[in-house]
Formats: structure tokens, C-alpha cells, sequence
């Protein structure tokens, strides 16, 4: 099959390949940068576990082909950490407040409160309730997920003052 060239940014990285015409951006990400991070669930937009930052938007990356990326700048779960050894806030308080079960939702809930909290510095409950509609999670009931983002907020509003 022909292949098309393509040039993004990845979690501060320039990349420079050739992609299929029609493969996802999901797949695109997991098996040929092996970013694999960004889970899939339903292949059709429905339960965000391949959620990604494109652009700064929250994006499901199983809705759009790789090629539609080219010129883009794309973070993953991969690039939300400060560095090697240092966890963004979200994760530290998602770690400490048991905001995950099995996990499998988590990388796309992250970045989905990374872009909320860009957004908003201290949401309300039902700010965040509403920003995690398209984000399922089967196993927490969502309570220790927004107890999570409410002190990652809180931590990363005291480190900006
Ligand atoms: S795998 Fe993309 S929204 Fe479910
Ligand atoms: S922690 Fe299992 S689906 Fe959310």
C-alpha cells in the first residue's frame, strides 16, 4: 500500500515518517511510535480511553487518521510527566487518592484533566463531572477521580502563587 509523508510533534518531539493513508491515529500512536499509553476501548469515539491532546484539545485519537495529524502537536499520557523521574501532579494525586482501578481509562482521564485544569484553575464538582462525560470508567464511580483533580489543583495553584 502507498504511504503518505507526515511530520508532527509528539510529547515535544518532532517526528518525520510515512503513515498509511488509512490508518488511525490511535494505532499510528501505538504501533508505530509504541506510545502505548493511549489505550483503545470502543473504536468509535464512545469511551475515551484513547483521549489525547491535539493541538491543547481533547481529542479521541481513534476518530481521526494518522495523516490528519501531519502539522500537529500531539501529548500523550507519555508526555505529561515534568520529566524521568518527577510525576505531574495529576498522577501524583490519582496515585495517593487510589483514583484508578485497573487503569485502563486513566492515561485518556489525565490528559482530559490536564486540558480542564489549563482551562479552569479550580473547577467545581460538577465542572469536572461534566468535563469527565466523555470519559468511562468501569470500575471507581468516579468519586476518587474527582477528589484527585480537585487536590491536583489545588497543589498546582499553591505552586503558582
Ligand atoms: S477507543 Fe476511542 S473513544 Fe473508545
Ligand atoms: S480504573 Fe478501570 S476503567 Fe477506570
Amino acid at each position: 500500500m502507498s504511504t503518505r509523508p507526515i511530520r508532527l510533534t509528539i510529547n515535544g518531539h518532532e517526528y518525520t515518517g510515512q503513515v498509511e493513508p488509512r490508518k488511525l491515529l490511535t494505532d499510528f500512536l501505538r504501533d508505530d511510535l509504541r506510545l502505548t499509553g493511549t489505550h483503545v476501548g470502543c473504536e468509535q469515539g464512545v469511551c475515551g480511553a484513547c483521549t489525547i491532546l491535539f493541538n491543547g484539545d481533547v481529542v479521541r485519537s481513534c476518530l481521526l487518521f494518522a495523516v490528519q495529524a501531519n502539522g500537529a502537536e500531539i501529548k500523550t499520557v507519555e508526555g505529561i510527566a515534568p520529566n524521568a523521574t518527577e510525576l505531574h501532579p495529576l498522577q501524583e494525586k490519582f496515585w495517593a487518592l487510589h483514583g484508578l482501578q485497573c487503569g485502563f481509562c486513566t492515561p485518556g482521564i489525565l490528559l482530559t484533566a490536564e486540558a480542564l485544569l489549563k482551562e479552569t484553575r479550580n473547577p467545581s464538582e460538577a465542572e469536572i463531572r461534566e468535563w469527565l462525560s466523555g470519559n468511562l470508567c468501569r470500575c471507581t464511580g468516579y468519586q476518587n477521580i474527582v477528589a484527585a483533580i480537585h487536590e491536583a489543583a489545588k497543589t498546582m495553584n499553591s505552586a503558582k502563587s
